[in-house]
């Protein structure tokens, strides 16, 4: 199996690794840089909980190849925080109780962040739609679309 040398961006530090070309970009944040927030609940595409943001749009980082983010930037839960400060999304989960286990909240953080970065005001049929892929076996899903919306009422 051939390796690759790829350059990319994650949490806004500039990362160079030679990796070998079935390595998924879920195996490479978890396993060479141990950004293990982000889970790997199915390996398959199936549970969301392996979302990353890649150039700014989610994406289950479990498809794709690492050698395919060459090049990319790519935010984790890990760099959702900035400057000290907690997201706003992230408040808004800790107030009202988004989050129970916590497995899929990395994932969910991140598509909604995505999603109020492209619509700060999301209606509750958008936020939804924006989860859509993401499995929660704990909370219901009602807790997340109230904290999507207190954050968007707070400022995104
Ligand atoms: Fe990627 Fe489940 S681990 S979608
Ligand atoms: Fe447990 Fe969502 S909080 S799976």
């Amino acid at each position: 199996m051939g390796t690759h040398r790829i350059t990319l961006t994650v949490n806004r530090v500039q990362e160079v690794a030679e990796v070998p070309s079935n390595l998924t970009l879920l195996d490479f944040l978890r396993e060479r840089l141990a950004l293990t927030g982000t889970k790997n609940g199915c390996s398959t595409g199936e549970c969301g909980a392996c979302t990353v943001m890649m150039n700014g749009e989610p994406v289950n980082s479990c498809l794709v190849l690492a050698v395919e983010a060459d090049g990319a930037e790519i935010l984790t839960i890990e760099g959702l925080a900035h400057d000290g400060q907690l997201d706003t999304l992230q408040k808004a989960f800790i107030e009202l109780t988004g989050t129970q286990c916590g497995f899929c909240a990395p994932g969910i953080l991140i598509s909604a962040r995505a999603l109020l970065n492209r619509n700060p005001h999301p209606s509750e049929a958008e936020i939804r739609d924006a989860l859509r892929g993401h499995l929660c076996r704990c909370t219901g899903y009602v807790r997340i679309v109230e904290s999507i919306q207190a954050a968007a009422k707070a400022g995104g």
